[in-house]
């Protein structure tokens, strides 16, 4: 078995099994219905154990969809309802008692604490469905979004992100640049660069990121921009104060025109003011499309965790 925690933790080649699997997958499916099983779903009998510490709309859908097309099946614990949640019982005794029933487990957590403390008591693959510090289902799905659409390796593309740069989505993509070996410019104000000690880990293994704190120079000639929240679930900052910091980083036409003349627009969702309503449904913006990919990588992670990645 394997866990999904981090994108770094996971060989690059494992990483371009997961994408060329999830492509076939999509491909087989254009006639199916939502609920049909792919062809070769080998997850009969399987349980997927889900539980959100936070909000989710994407995440949830995807994972409950892409067990069900492998054939196995789907339980979301509400933490709130647990004995774990109010405090009586430990987080190793709740660990081996969803490892005792569950085949998988699935969580989007408040601690990256607990996610390391959980993978120590679990005997099944442990997916991190977001955290504060990484989102790596969102980025890899993202990655075979962007080859999607661009029909080009990802290496071959220069790709920008505009906004909040100490977050769990940026975390995820910094580490993918390394993985996938892709050029990585990041526009964000001098407060919120990335984290040093992840900057420091990507320069080791020859990383192409350049940092700047001005939008425009980020984006120019950029295949596809990315943003995301500025503030983002449970952030503790003072909202106002944080908004505003990031006044001089919305993407908006201006940006966008400083890109590629085909550039696309990326946004895991949920959104905030950080992209403008023009940007965010023009038709360079592939948030839809991005969305619902997650259903195929979803599935091909899946895959991966229980050993039946081919
Ligand atoms: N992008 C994403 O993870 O969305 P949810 O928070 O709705 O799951
Ligand atoms: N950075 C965002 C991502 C949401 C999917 C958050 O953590 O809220």
């Amino acid at each position: 078995m394997n866990h999904f925690i981090n994108i770094k933790d996971i060989s690059a080649s494992v990483l371009r099994k997961i994408i060329t699997d999830a492509k076939k997958r999509k491909l087989k499916r254009k006639k199916l219905n939502t609920l049909d099983p792919d062809k070769d779903a080998n997850l009969k009998g399987r349980l997927l154990i889900q539980m959100y510490e936070k909000s989710s709309l994407r995440t949830r859908l995807s994972f409950s969809i892409a067990i069900k097309q492998l054939n196995g099946g789907e339980l979301t614990l509400r933490p709130n309802e647990l004995h774990l949640g109010k405090g009586t019982e430990s987080l190793s005794d709740t660990a081996k008692i969803i490892s005792t029933f569950g085949n998988a487990f699935m969580i989007r957590t408040n601690s990256d604490r607990k996610l390391e403390e959980l993978k120590n008591y679990m005997t099944i693959p442990i997916i991190n469905g977001l955290s504060p510090s990484s989102h790596p289902t969102q980025v890899l799905s993202d990655v075979f979004t962007i080859e999607e659409i661009k029909k080009k390796p990802i290496s071959k593309l220069q790709i920008c992100w505009i906004g909040d740069a100490n977050n769990n989505v940026i975390n995820s993509l910094i580490e993918a640049s390394v993985k996938f070996s892709f050029k990585l410019n990041i526009g964000c104000p001098k407060k919120y660069q990335p984290k040093k000690s992840l900057l420091a880990w990507a320069k080791k293994n020859k990383s192409k990121i350049k940092i700047f704190n001005d939008s425009k120079k980020a984006a120019t000639k950029a295949d596809v921009i990315f943003t995301d929240k500025i503030i983002s679930i449970n952030d503790k900052v003072n909202k106002k104060e944080k908004l505003k910091d990031f006044k001089n980083f919305k993407v908006d036409a201006k940006i966008m025109k400083c890109a590629r003349k085909d550039a696309i627009f990326l946004h895991c969702l949920p959104r905030g003011t950080e992209v403008s309503n023009d940007v965010f449904l023009s038709k360079q913006s592939k948030v839809w499309q991005q969305a619902l990919n997650r259903v195929y990588v979803q599935k091909s992670i899946l895959l991966y965790c229980f050993n039946k990645l081919r």
